[in-house]
């Protein structure tokens, strides 16, 4: 029980540091810097007041990133010149590319698709989704718009000082450490694409302000007019990749969903840029800006600036302005099939599911058509036309998430219980030996790898913690407990095994391949003379009562340790390595798949050439090759061929094609070795010969090991049957105490036809160990099913 204490301790060690990962709060500290982090608090307090005091009409105010528009741009304008217009009764701020931080070459491919297509709650027609959570993935394309002059964001002086003289520290620490100007200021910044077509992922969680969630009322300071009852705050991660995933941009925006119009206007906001605050004035429409003024007045209000705000916040800010590129971005949805108020009860079921009757397919997350633009960097994307870009609700991916994981839980168990009947079939030490460790130790290995990486999933998605953990559970149940011990009980059967490794037989093994004798004695001394140090007449020997331990109890300790420890370190490599290959371009990562699940499904090549060695036919049996094999296809099966799964792995065949025929071939090399022989594909001169215990022995074998009962038996008969070709020689069986008849052929006896038929009789009635002790066949056979050591002198017996 030791070794299963270990482990359980390690496996909470592992939870351990996973839950413990520090969450920084960083103090100021110095006088300087806690004078920067009040001011910047305070730029943002006012930020806040701006927007709560702002209408419409009066434009963006004091806000960073806000003072200028795209005609000051175009006119020379700068920072400095702020405040340039004064609105007032008789100077509206309109949307237009005079007041407007949009460009109107931009605004106006807006206007053409963003909510303009509105939707009555009354009218009964078919509406836009209500909740918005999901995932969608589509491509994009670059629209090259000419001239488009590109803003020149800034930080604010204050907070420059405080970046560069950070800044200089840092370099002056890198350029001590190793003496090389490091000025990687023209690294392209994150959403600077390159390329002119791509990749994009939309992430969207809406969250419930406007559904009275007691949570967020607080936020909420006068219910009877600052309600908005249709839109909503939305927290949008939008990636952007090129085909082959050498760029990969990703962001964090926040915005605001309007349910009427189907429209969602999402922004990066950085120390440069507090689109957050800026937001509602690029909603396009009075009546936009009125509902997105409230609730993202509401969501900055969620933290307490003065209180809440730390040092990492800040530089958070200010790191996000120096290497991000500054978006916003217009999403139009599809309408539904369903009305208004059908989507309401959807969503009301998805949420609280307490039976209410909702159709089948749920409806999906589907864009018409968006635009992406970047006022720093001049990138505008739009949707790629002729490409869907869908998506699914959330609850929906949950729900396929669901049933794939009981899928895989039930696989799981199956496996479990195949690997029990499998462990109960293989108790003894012959059938033991025949089982390939490396085997064990490949599907050991794919169990710990599935129990660490649920695991860790399991602490990062609430919604499926239990089944994740379940799969987790179990996985590591087999391979932690049923795995390791049954590895332990065939390497210790195994541990005394000499001369039948491959290593050993391509050093040069193979010369001995002449003299059966010695292929698998160990210590035994062959050739110091034809008597061996062994009690002339041997003691009656009392078969020990059988039990399935083979060897010393220290070697099961020690194996279980050295595997657990090589195990476990090799899963923990193989887990950092597969997270972190999700980052790799996806080449790297096809190459990385093709390597690494070829190789974790090669686990029969280990037993196919185990069996050749030994010369077995069969070790496992075929209900548990099958069944793992199976089971540990088809979730390879399904990632690679459904292209609906939940995970978003790319449709593949080739690699299901190539792992499929591997997988046949290693089963057909077994099938073959169990109908032809397990050596049918090599010449048998290479390899050790299987021991043969039903030997035939000559008369000048007699020299070179037996005992001197049988010479002594022999000699009476040598005398008056030297003229025989088969002399009868009688020895007592060490086990039962009876008699054995040996027949020892006579080489000085040359006339030709040899008695095959009476030889073959009686060859089959003895068995003589390689350490030249003689039994009846019965007898040591049914020894031999619970100890692989002579009863004798108690050295290691090769299986029958
Ligand atoms: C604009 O806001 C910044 C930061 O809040 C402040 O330092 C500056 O004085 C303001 N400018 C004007 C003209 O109010
Ligand atoms: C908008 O705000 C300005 C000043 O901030 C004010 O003069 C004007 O009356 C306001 N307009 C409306 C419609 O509230
Ligand atoms: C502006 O608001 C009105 C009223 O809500 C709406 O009908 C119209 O479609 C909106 N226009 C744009 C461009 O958002
Ligand atoms: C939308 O759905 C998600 C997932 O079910 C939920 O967490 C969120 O509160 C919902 N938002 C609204 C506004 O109901
Ligand atoms: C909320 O708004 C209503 C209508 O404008 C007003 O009568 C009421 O006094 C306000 N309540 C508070 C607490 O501000
Ligand atoms: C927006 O709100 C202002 C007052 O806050 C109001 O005067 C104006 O009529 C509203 N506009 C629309 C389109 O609702
Ligand atoms: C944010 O909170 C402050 C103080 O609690 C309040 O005065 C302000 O009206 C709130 N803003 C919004 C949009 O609820
Ligand atoms: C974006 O990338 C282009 C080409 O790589 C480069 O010329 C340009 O300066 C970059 N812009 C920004 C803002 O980094
Ligand atoms: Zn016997
Ligand atoms: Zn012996």
């Amino acid at each position: 029980m030791v070794q299963v204490d270990r482990q359980t301790l390690l496996f909470f060690i592992i939870m351990f540091i996973f839950l413990s990962l520090p969450s920084g709060h960083d103090q100021p500290h110095s006088t300087k810097e806690r004078e920067t982090l009040v001011t910047f608090q305070q730029q943002l307090l006012d930020g806040q007041d701006e927007l709560a005091l702002s209408n419409y009409t009066s434009g963006y105010g004091n806000l960073t990133g806000f003072h200028l528009s795209y005609q000051d741009l175009l006119d020379g304008k700068t920072e400095q010149d702020w405040p340039i217009h004064k609105y007032g009764p008789d100077n509206l701020w309109i949307e237009d590319e005079k007041d407007s931080l949009l460009p109107n070459k931009v605004s106006n491919k807006v206007k053409e698709f963003w909510g303009i297509d509105k939707v009555e709650k009354e009218d009964g027609g078919r509406a836009y989704l209500l909740n918005i959570s999901g995932r969608a993935n589509g491509e994009f394309e670059q629209l090259k718009l000419t001239k488009l002059q590109l803003f020149d964001l800034k930080l604010p002086q204050y907070l420059k000082d405080y970046y560069d003289k950070n800044k200089d520290k840092e370099n002056e620490k890198e350029n001590k450490d190793n003496n090389k100007n490091t000025d990687d200021d023209i690294i392209s910044k994150i959403g600077n694409i390159t390329k002119s077509t791509g990749k994009i992922s939309i992430n969207v969680k809406s969250y419930g302000y406007n559904f009275q969630n007691p949570e967020f009322t607080k936020f909420i300071v006068n219910k009877t007019t600052d309600t908005v009852d249709d839109a909503m705050v939305v927290h949008l991660k939008l990636n952007l990749k090129d085909y082959e995933e050498i760029e990969d941009h990703e962001f964090e925006t926040k915005g605001v969903y309007f349910q009427k119009t189907g429209s969602l206007i999402t922004i990066t906001r950085s120390a440069k840029f507090l689109g957050n605050h800026g937001l509602s004035h690029l909603t396009l429409n009075e009546s936009n800006f009125n509902k997105s003024r409230i609730l993202m007045g509401q969501l900055l209000n969620t933290s307490d600036i003065r209180h809440d705000f730390s040092m990492d916040d800040m530089n958070g800010y200010i790191i996000k302005s120096q290497e991000q590129c500054e978006m916003i971005s217009y999403f139009q949805f599809e309408k539904t099939d369903y009305n208004w108020d059908q989507l309401r009860l959807i969503d009301e079921e998805l949420m609280n599911p307490n039976g209410k009757p909702i159709p089948h397919d749920l409806p999906p997350l589907s864009i018409k058509d968006y635009l992406i633009y970047s006022p720093d960097c001049g990138i505008v994307l739009t949707k790629k036309p002729d490409i869907p870009f869908v998506g699914l609700k959330v609850e929906v991916l949950n729900k396929k998430l669901r049933y794939l994981l009981m899928g895989i839980l039930l696989l799981v168990i199956i496996q479990l219980l195949l690997f029990l009947r499998q462990i109960k079939q293989a108790r003894t030490p012959g059938q033991l030996s025949t089982i390939a460790s490396k085997t064990l130790f490949i599907i050991g290995f794919q169990d710990s790898l599935i129990a660490l990486m649920f695991l860790l999933i399991s602490t990062l998605v609430e919604d499926l913690y239990l089944l994740l953990a379940c799969v987790a559970v179990i996985s590591f149940i087999m391979c932690g407990i049923f795995e390791l011990r049954f590895m332990v009980s065939v390497l210790s059967t195994q541990v005394n095994e000499r001369g039948t490794t491959w290593w050993e037989i391509l050093r040069g093994g193979s010369r001995n391949e002449g003299e059966t004798t010695t292929t698998t004695t160990t210590t035994t001394t062959n050739d110091t003379g034809p008597i061996l140090p062994i009690a002339n007449t041997p003691a009656p020997v009392t078969p020990v009562a059988p039990g399935p331990t083979v060897a010393p109890g220290w070697e099961e300790a020690s194996f279980s340790n050295s595997i657990f420890a090589g195990g476990f370190s090799l899963t923990i490599i193989a887990t950092f390595l597969l997270l972190n290959s999700l980052v790799w371009r996806i080449q790297y990562r096809r190459i990385f798949e093709y390597v690494g699940l070829i190789g974790l499904n090669s686990y029969w090549i280990p037993q196919f050439l185990r069996n050749t060695l030994k010369n077995k036919r069969k070790s496992f049996t075929w209900e548990f090759i099958f069944g793992t094999s199976i089971i540990r296809l088809l979730p390879i099966y399904y990632f690679n061929l459904v292209k609906s799964n939940p995970l978003r792995h790319h449709y593949d065949p080739i690699l299901v094609i190539i792992i499929t025929i591997w997988m046949i071939i290693q089963l057909t090399l077994l099938i073959l070795q169990y109908q032809l022989g397990a050596r049918f594909w090599v010449n048998e001169k290479w390899l050790p010969k299987a021991y043969d215990y039903q030997r035939i022995i000559h008369f000048k074998d007699l020299e070179t090991g037996f005992s001197s009962e049988i010479l002594n038996s022999l000699s009476n008969n040598i005398s008056n049957n030297d003229v025989e070709e088969i002399i009868e020689s009688q020895c007592t069986c060490p086990i039962c105490m009876n008699e054995i008849t040996l027949p020892i052929i006579n080489d000085m006896y040359d006339k030709d036809g040899t008695n095959e038929n009476e030889l073959k009789k009686m060859k089959k009635d003895y068995m003589i160990t390689p350490c030249y002790h003689i039994f009846h066949s019965d007898c040591l056979e049914n020894w031999m099913k619970y100890k692989l050591q002579c009863p004798v002198c108690r050295e290691s017996l090769p299986p029958i």
